[in-house]
């Protein structure tokens, strides 16, 4: 009988035909919770541009929203390049996730910045959740041998590692520090979140339209990725999760 140590190393390799019936049947399954969640994210994603404040947090959900249809489009070529049958399977990590998104929208008041704080630290919990699956996908595409899924879902990959980086850049560059103020003016007689509609999108249209779609000038004059001034919330930094839940 094999040792334990190549037990483990044929496990991991796929070298022996039981690990790898084994294995298939795993990466069929997490390819059918992906897409799952791809598709529950592409309505997510629209709620949650509905209940932004600001035009920037707004376009960046959108963005990200046509980005999702095509990596759904695109886990459809996985399946395909696998001669897989193209299906999907509940996620229940992705519907907790998207339940947390609604509850922010729930607990704070339209048109505040603290929702967009909120919306934006509720979008990168789905970004990373979507970073470790596809993480772990790839790794299995390629133990398989699947070369063309491989590439397909690292591209997914770097587009997730992307979109994650910008909302840490937007949550960095002005809603945190404007969304402390808002509870600042809270305590002196306003409402829990600040007046409702004082920070409406339009008020930084101005600022949005004159820039790329994320805008790469803060709305106080100053560039995004220059600040330092972070609050704390942003796990995501912009590399920090790249190592994170990825085999
Ligand atoms: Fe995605």
């Amino acid at each position: 009988m094999a040792s334990l140590g190549s037990q483990i190393a044929n496990f991991f390799s796929g070298n022996d035909n039981d690990t790898r019936e084994g294995l298939q049947s795993l990466f069929v399954s997490e390819l059918k919770g992906i897409y799952y969640a791809e598709k529950q994210a592409v309505d997510a994603l629209g709620e949650q541009a509905d209940a932004s404040t600001t035009d920037e947090v707004r376009n960046a959900f959108l963005q990200h929203q046509e980005e999702t249809r095509g990596q759904v489009a695109r886990l459809e070529d996985v399946f395909r390049s696998i001669g897989v049958e193209v299906d999907d399977k509940t996620c229940a990590a992705i519907d907790g996730l998207v339940d947390d998104a609604q509850m922010v929208v729930s607990e704070t008041e339209s048109g505040s910045l603290t929702r967009d704080a909120g919306l934006i630290i509720a979008g990168q919990k789905i970004e990373h959740h979507e970073i470790a699956a596809y993480g772990s996908a790839v790794t299995l595409a390629s133990v398989l041998g699947y070369s063309d899924a491989a590439r397909m879902l690292q591209q997914t990959l770097e587009e997730e590692k992307n979109t994650d980086r910008k909302l840490t850049q937007l949550a960095e560059s002005f809603i945190n520090q404007r969304a402390a103020s808002e509870d600042d003016n809270s305590s002196s007689g306003s409402s829990q979140y600040g007046t409702q509609g004082q920070y409406s999108g339009s008020q930084y249209a101005g600022t949005s339209s004159s820039t790329d779609q994320y805008g790469s000038v803060n709305p106080d004059g100053s560039r995004y990725g220059d600040s330092s001034s972070t609050t704390g919330y942003n796990t995501g930094g912009s590399s920090s999760t790249s190592g994170s839940g990825l085999i």
